[in-house]
């Protein structure tokens, strides 16, 4: 079988690498791919007339290729070539696709809808009002405001969209920067506003062809940038952000006062299995969330979900039991989540997704060893180049550093590669650049393959967390 991967990140070379050990497939492509997509056996970045494709959103240009390699089955990582229709288009082609079609992709792409939806249904969720008025919103946020509050762009903005609040001030603000100064343009439109919720943060993710629904494995996603005591490393990122000097001590009493943000990230490393999620809970969540998704879905809209579903789960604590309540639902895998799940599925991805496609995903089983994995990710940190001091990733950082050590990383851990080039060697192109994956029998003996792997690996400005396992605040 020749499969093709759609994910230009760390998710789509960790799908790849798991389709690669497969008897049944032959080659498997990743496009658009990066530098570090050609790691595993059998995995190749696609070339079409010689030339990498341009991007997740080539989708032209990804569906020629498709064609021109006979490709027998196709996986689609990120939700963008989602919802601009491309497992559509690749079935027009006859070709099989692992993803939801453009239709469905509305549970990601739109906030507002999809918690309407999850509340007709019957989906336990925070509480919440959708606005496409920001003088209307602030009334609820002034009116509402107890424990914090979540403000939310209905609509895809990269991740960059949630704004988890603590102060009245600061969910107004957020108000103002989605709806009036318009950051995320049309996807401003109307917005989320939600109470925040307080309680462990799940990625849980579910495998569907649309009728049945299997779940396909959970991790802990740790996303602030920084560790909670790495008072050095927030000093360099605000003296970069800032562009004013500042002292440690004067950093330390902004530390202690709480008025030093640690940024949420895409995500800076992940654990999996959740280490607080045992089968009852991921029962819970299947029974109460999962299912009636997919099962709802289809009777109410008419249409399929095919594909991964990963809602962000918060497990909160309600007369002494822990009820999962929906933050957000995602139509595709979690990155840096499938880097530490893949590696644990024992079935064959590709048996797997043929299920997806044939509509017998009650049928197979899917099958994760006990072992434990820990990825680490390798980000773009605070640099002083050029263009002068840059804060590092998540905000504006450098790239087209060299990079060393990849190998000698490889021969004792996985390394799935975020954002490089090769060129004569590897250089950074991305905020995040390399996800270092250790598997053990313990969370200890995970840690310890991750980051002595990660020791071997240098780049100008590389930065990363060092607490990713550990059970430290978020
Ligand atoms: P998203 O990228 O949309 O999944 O949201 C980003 C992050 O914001 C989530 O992973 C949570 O950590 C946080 N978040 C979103 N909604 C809430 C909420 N209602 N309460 C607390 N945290 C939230
Ligand atoms: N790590 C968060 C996400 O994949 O959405």
């Amino acid at each position: 079988m020749k499969v093709l991967v759609v994910d230009a990140g760390g998710r789509g070379n960790a799908i790849a690498h798991s389709f690669s050990r497969s008897k049944r497939v032959k080659e498997v492509f990743v496009a658009p791919g990066n530098g570090g997509s050609e790691f595993f056996e059998k995995c190749t970045q696609a070339k079409l007339d010689g030339k990498s494709i341009p991007s997740i959103r080539a989708i032209d240009e990804i569906v020629t290729f498709a064609k021109k390699m006979e490709i027998d089955l196709a996986f689609i990582g990120p939700e963008e070539p989602l919802s601009l229709g491309i497992v559509d288009r690749l079935e027009e082609e006859g070709i099989p696709a692992v993803g939801p079609v453009r239709e469905a992709t509305i549970l990601e792409a739109s906030k507002c809808w999809a918690k309407d939806f999850l509340r007709k249904i019957g989906v336990p969720i925070p509480e919440y009002r959708n606005f496409d008025n920001p003088e209307e919103a602030k009334e609820y946020i002034r009116e509402k405001f107890e424990n914090g509050i979540v403000v939310k762009a209905d609509g895809l903005a990269a991740g960059k969209g949630v704004y988890v609040c603590d102060s009245v001030d600061e969910a107004l603000r957020a108000v103002d920067e989605i709806m009036i100064q318009r950051k995320f343009g049309d996807a401003g439109n109307r917005i989320v506003v939600e109470e925040r919720l307080r309680g462990i943060e799940v990625a849980f993710t579910a495998i569907s062809d649309g009728k049945n629904v299997r779940p396909f494995g959970h991790a802990k996603d740790y996303k602030r940038a920084f560790d909670p005591d790495d008072v050095e490393g927030l000093r360099n990122f605000y003296i970069g952000i800032t562009k004013k000097f500042v002292t440690k001590s004067e950093i330390e009493k902004l530390f202690r006062e709480g008025k030093l943000l640690n940024p949420n990230t895409g995500g800076m490393g992940a654990v999996s299995p959740h280490p607080d999620v045992n089968g009852e809970i991921e029962e819970k969540i299947m029974n109460l969330v999962v299912e009636p998704i997919i099962r709802e879905f289809r009777s109410q809209k008419g249409i399929e979900f095919r594909g991964v579903l990963y809602p962000v789960i918060m497990l909160v604590k309600e007369d002494e039991e822990l009820v999962p309540k929906v933050l957000e639902i995602n139509v595709r895998d979690c990155d840096p989540g499938a880097q530490v799940k893949l590696p644990r599925v024992e079935s064959d991805m590709a048996e797997i997704s043929l299920a997806v496609i044939d509509r017998r995903v009650d049928e197979i089983e899917i099958k994760f060893s006990n072992d434990i994995c820990v990825g680490v990710c390798a980000v773009s940190g605070a640099l002083k180049g050029r263009e002068g001091l840059k804060p590092g990733y998540p905000a504006d950082h450098y790239t087209s550093q060299p990079i060393t050590g990849i190998e000698d990383a490889m021969r004792e851990g996985m390394v799935y590669a975020n954002g490089i080039a090769k060129d004569d060697g590897f250089v950074t192109t991305g905020g995040r650049v390399l996800t270092v994956v250790g598997k053990g029998k313990s969370i200890d003996e995970a840690r310890q393959k991750a980051y002595s792997a990660l020791s071997r690996i240098d780049f100008p400005g590389m930065r990363y967390r060092k607490t990713i396992g550990l059970d430290v605040p978020e």
